[in-house]
């Protein structure tokens, strides 16, 4: 059995070291059918002695597992993302700031390629590794760690045997890969990956993950965060790196912010080369011991930004500018164009956005345009070309007439955009149904814009609430064209289940303006209800942290408006859920649920993660301290609003007594 086991292990040791070679190194150091031999020969002893399979041998990468949904995981630090440059002022503006905020220390950067593809944190527990997250919210991810497993370039056992080992980097697809990915979808006639970011996406994304294996996804690893391990950045780099993770080439350590300049040159020359795509450089500074110091907003560290690479800029035909209204009754104006191949993608209509916007630039129909798209934002018209033809061209006028129903369109005070105001346009219904019924609102499926329209054309929709009476018309609608019993069952189902949706859902879904799905969600773990809401007055609403006078206003505004007032009696008359059901029992704490906290100062995580588990207990987080406020939460150098709270008499804790509150 002895010899067994040590024949595994060299066989193990010797596909490992080539393995890395290969997939991390990138420079092999046998040929496929060597590493074939070996990898069946191993394959078949552990077919024959399976209680001898370790996790770092590489048949565990080979897939298999099919999942039916992926676990959420809650990250022990938030995965941010990154504040933005775009020309050099910006990156001398974030010199500036990281100068003044540390005073009299010595700093420098570490500049590295922004790999173009998804974040991913991998955990190691005593040097084995155990989970793979994506970034979600920056605060949930999901678990995938069976599609990471299938990445070569990713050890599964490391040499730090720390506990708690977490590393940070990006999933991609190189160039060649998302070719040969792309090829093999055009042959069996499936539809192509606009880039490779979309392909790793999908592909990351897999719950079979016998998929993620046949794809070849690979890693780069760009953030230690055991920093009670190595104290800056580029050590952590080149510990990994001993570790057998893949780090990029090509980062630098630079000295001061013109070397930083110089070195994004060097990689913006680069970028065409590479077999990876790449969107722009991060510039960190390299010392973790100043990250406290320099600290977070609440989306982004302050010690490091990404230069994002200017868009990619083409020229095309503009055929066509036509109007459509939106769920508010905007006016958007878009462009046909004749197709161009843009930032790897076949673009063939853009934004205009409003009338000002085509007069201002001249922009005809008939011109050669400039169309720019960056990233996965909607492609965009800047400017037309003005050459011989152009002066023929007709000059482009606006209408004044909603393209769906022709009353007059309106302009709002201090707004550029032309706004259809008849409250019967259909295809402003119809948009706010389509609305209502999405997936972040009351999430009703089968009611597809077409069905809605259906519906609306045979008269069985009006307002939102008669998509709670359709059942009243169950057989008639069953024998509108193609609309089948089941199908037709099915729907209604899906209605009335709709109706004990948590009501965050519902108040997203009524599309009141400056309201998305995060504001909503606030507001009701606040409130608990849309009645308690109704009450709420201005000056309450103002003050919750994450709102703000434009949103409350608009949120009164609606409350006010008589026909508001009937489409939620209507509502409430059907039984819709007027309540939060977000909170279950054992999210509740008598020290916190239902309690109002203020956070100020320089935490140990962004003030975000601690108002994200208040919340998740009900408590209500704001911004300003009054007599009222139960707690203030107070970290480093927090500053008048501690004193308030002293002066208020109001309770101020730290983060080991909300630990403890917590019971943690
Ligand atoms: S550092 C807290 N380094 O860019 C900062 N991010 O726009 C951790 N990205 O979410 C990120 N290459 O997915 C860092 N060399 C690099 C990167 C990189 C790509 C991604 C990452 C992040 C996004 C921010």
């Amino acid at each position: 059995m002895d010899t067994i086991k040590n024949k595994i292990e060299e066989l193990k040791e010797k596909l490992n070291e080539w393995g890395y070679a290969y997939y991390v190194l990138d420079s092999p150091m046998v040929d496929d059918a060597e590493y074939d031999k070996y990898y069946r020969e191993l394959q078949s002893l552990e077919q024959e002695y399976p209680d001898l399979i370790t996790s770092d041998s590489p048949t565990q990468r080979v897939g298999g597992i099919i999942l039916d949904k992926f676990e959420k995981y809650q990250h022990k630090t938030p995965m941010l993302s990154l504040a933005n440059a775009f020309n050099e002022k910006d990156l001398r503006d974030f010199d500036n700031q990281i100068y003044k905020e540390i005073k009299n220390k010595i700093y420098n950067f570490f500049v590295e390629p922004k790999i173009d593809g998804l974040s991913i944190s991998l955990i190691y527990n005593n040097g084995t590794f155990v989970k793979a997250v994506t970034r979600g919210d920056g605060f949930f991810g999901e678990d995938v760690t069976t599609n990471v497993k299938t990445i070569k370039s990713i050890p599964l056992v490391i040499s730090d045997k720390n506990d708690y080992v977490e590393i940070r980097g990006e999933v991609f697809l190189s160039k060649k890969e998302f070719e040969k990915i792309n090829q093999k979808r055009l042959e069996i006639g499936e539809p192509l990956f606009a880039n490779p970011r979309n392909a790793a996406a999908g592909t990351l994304r897999q719950l079979d993950s016998n998929v993620a294996a046949s794809r070849n996804l690979d890693a780069y690893l760009y953030y230690f965060l055991n920093h009670e391990i190595v104290s800056t950045h580029s050590e952590s780099l080149d510990y990994i790196s001993k570790m057998k993770f893949k780090v990029n080439e090509l980062g630098k350590l630079c000295q001061n912010i013109d070397e930083v300049i110089k070195h994004i040159q060097f990689i913006s020359e680069q970028r065409m080369n590479l077999n990876y795509e790449i969107d722009g450089v991060v510039i960190k500074v390299n010392d973790f011991n100043l990250y406290e110091a320099l600290g977070y907003t609440s989306k982004f560290p302050k010690w490091a930004i990404a230069y994002k690479f200017p868009a990619e800029i083409k020229t095309t035909r503009l055929l066509d500018i036509f109007a459509s209204v939106g769920r508010t009754g905007r006016i958007t104006y878009n462009a046909v164009l004749e197709p161009v191949e843009l930032a790897g993608t076949k673009v063939q209509a853009a934004t205009l956005h409003n009338a000002d916007f085509i007069k201002q630039r001249d922009i005809r129909i008939g011109s050669i345009v400039k169309v720019k798209k960056a990233g996965d934002i909607i492609p965009e018209i800047l400017e037309p070309i003005k050459n011989e033809d152009f002066e023929s061209l007709d000059v482009w006028q606006e209408s004044n007439q909603c393209p769906e129903c022709n009353s007059v369109l309106e302009r709002v005070e201090s707004e550029v955009d032309q706004y259809c105001i008849n409250t019967s346009c259909p295809r402003k219904i119809l948009r706010s149904m389509e609305h209502f019924v999405s997936r972040d609102a009351m999430n009703i499926e089968g009611l597809s814009i077409k069905i809605l329209e259906k519906l609306f054309n045979n008269g069985y929709l009006k307002n939102i609430s008669d998509i709670y009476f359709l059942k009243k018309h169950k057989e008639k609608i069953i024998e509108l064209d193609k609309m089948g019993t089941k199908s037709v069952e099915n729907l209604l189902d899906a209605i009335e289940k709709s109706k004990s949706n948590s009501a965050e859902k519902l108040f997203f879904g009524l599309g009141i303006r400056h309201v998305g799905k995060k504001t909503a969600q606030v507001l009701l773990k606040n409130f608990k209800s849309i009645y308690e809401l109704r009450k709420i007055e201005y000056e309450v609403l103002e003050n919750i942290y994450d709102i703000g006078p434009t949103i409350a206003k608009s949120i009164i505004d609606w409350f006010d408006n008589k026909d508001n007032d009937k489409l939620l009696m209507q509502l409430e008359k059907c039984e819709v859920n007027f309540n939060y059901n977000g909170l279950s029992e054992t999210n509740f704490n008598e020290n916190i649920s239902n309690k109002s906290f203020v956070i100020t100062g320089t935490l140990s995580q962004p003030r975000n993660h601690f108002k994200k588990i208040l919340e998740d207990y009900g408590a209500k987080v704001i911004e300003s301290v009054s007599k009222k406020t139960d707690y203030v939460l107070a970290g480093i150098e927090a500053g008048s609003k501690l004193e308030k709270a002293i002066k208020l008499g109001v309770k101020v804790i730290n983060e080991e007594d909300l630990l403890s509150m917590l019971g943690e």
